[in-house]
């Protein structure tokens, strides 16, 4: 089987409020991909309904082939799954929980390999409660692994973490992938997604707004690449009746749109030419996050226009 989760036409409303409003996406096995957007977007929704443990409105979904609602049983089996916010007991221990996962799942997990898969080992023995966020975090990985999963479904496992513990956290992921297991992450953090996964949907109030590759989505919907200096108004007017390319300014830094492989020479050189002081020249690229706050402005702004209209 060539993907791993289908989805189609998905509706989930709650009463009136409809939190997935008609999301197609698929999901190739043996990729990560990233379902990104911020908080109420529809991604915990959207999991769960994968995962089996909400029901849905309308549409379609198959996960591993299976319908999540009425197959739960058996995809329960072939899937690993993080909620959001993982707990455990307070006082169990990250070896004794694996042993215990392992009973309920029928199988004989190695505490210790498992713990080393997630780079656990030093808190083998360390009651759950005494674990950094960021441990916690790994302990449910190593615990979504007790049964070997081919699928798993990690919903915001980076969410309040420091960064060493969020690069921890992305180790581990990439380490799945490289196992050839097929993971679906949800986060907030954009360069997360542009820097784990194969592929990206970006949801915003239950639709998703674009998807593809992170580079694919800058290449559609971002702006494109500008070379940026620092120098006074003057250079930017000098510029602006010099180059013929868009000039702007944002904040003392002068950026000026490049169009092709040539122009970023006949920008340094009329710098160079109009005899004004500049520093610290470089090129600039949108990242996931640009484009993001681009699209989400944009889209926000026609919500307040449509608004006022009616
Ligand atoms: N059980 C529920 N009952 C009513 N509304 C819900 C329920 N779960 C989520 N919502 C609402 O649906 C929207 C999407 O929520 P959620 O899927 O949790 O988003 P995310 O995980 O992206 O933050 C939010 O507006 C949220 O308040
Ligand atoms: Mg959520």
């Amino acid at each position: 089987m060539a993907e791993a989760i289908r989805v189609h036409g998905l509706v989930k409303r709650y009463g009136p409020l409809a939190a997935v409003d008609g999301v197609d996406f698929k999901v190739p096995m043996g990729q990560v991909f990233a379902f990104l957007g911020p908080n109420g977007a529809g991604k915990t929704t959207t999991v769960e309904i994968l995962e089996g443990l909400r029901n849905r409105t309308a549409g379609e979904v198959s996960v591993l082939g299976l319908d999540p609602w009425s197959q739960g049983r058996q995809l329960h089996q072939q899937i690993g799954v993080i909620p959001q916010e993982f707990r455990f007991f307070e006082k169990t221990r990250p070896a004794e929980a694996i042993r215990y996962y392992g009973v309920l799942f029928g199988t004989h997990p190695d505490p210790a390999e498992l713990l080393a898969r997630v780079r656990l080992s030093d808190k083998a023995d360390a009651n759950f409660d005494t674990l950094s966020g960021g441990q916690k975090q790994k302990l449910g990985l190593a615990l979504a692994l007790v049964s070997e999963p081919k699928v798993l479904f990690l919903d915001e496992p980076t969410t309040g973490l420091d960064p060493s513990a969020r690069r921890g956290i992305w180790d581990v992921i990439r380490n799945l992938r490289s196992e050839g297991r097929t993971v679906f992450l949800t986060t907030h953090y954009l360069e997360e997604a542009e820097l784990l996964a194969d592929q990206v949907a970006i949801i915003h109030h239950g639709k998703i707004i674009a998807e593809g590759t992170s580079s694919s989505i800058i290449a559609a919907h971002g702006r494109p690449e500008r070379l940026r200096v620092e120098g006074p108004p003057s250079l930017a007017e000098y510029l602006r009746s010099h180059v013929g390319l868009p000039v702007t300014v944002d904040r003392g830094q002068i950026e000026v749109a490049l169009r092709d492989k040539h122009d970023p020479i006949r920008v340094l050189t009329a710098i160079e030419e109009s005899g004004i002081p500049w520093k610290d020249f470089g090129t600039v690229h949108d990242t996931l996050e640009d484009v993001f706050i681009q699209m989400v402005g944009e889209m926000d702004e026609g919500e307040v226009a449509a608004g006022r209209s009616t």
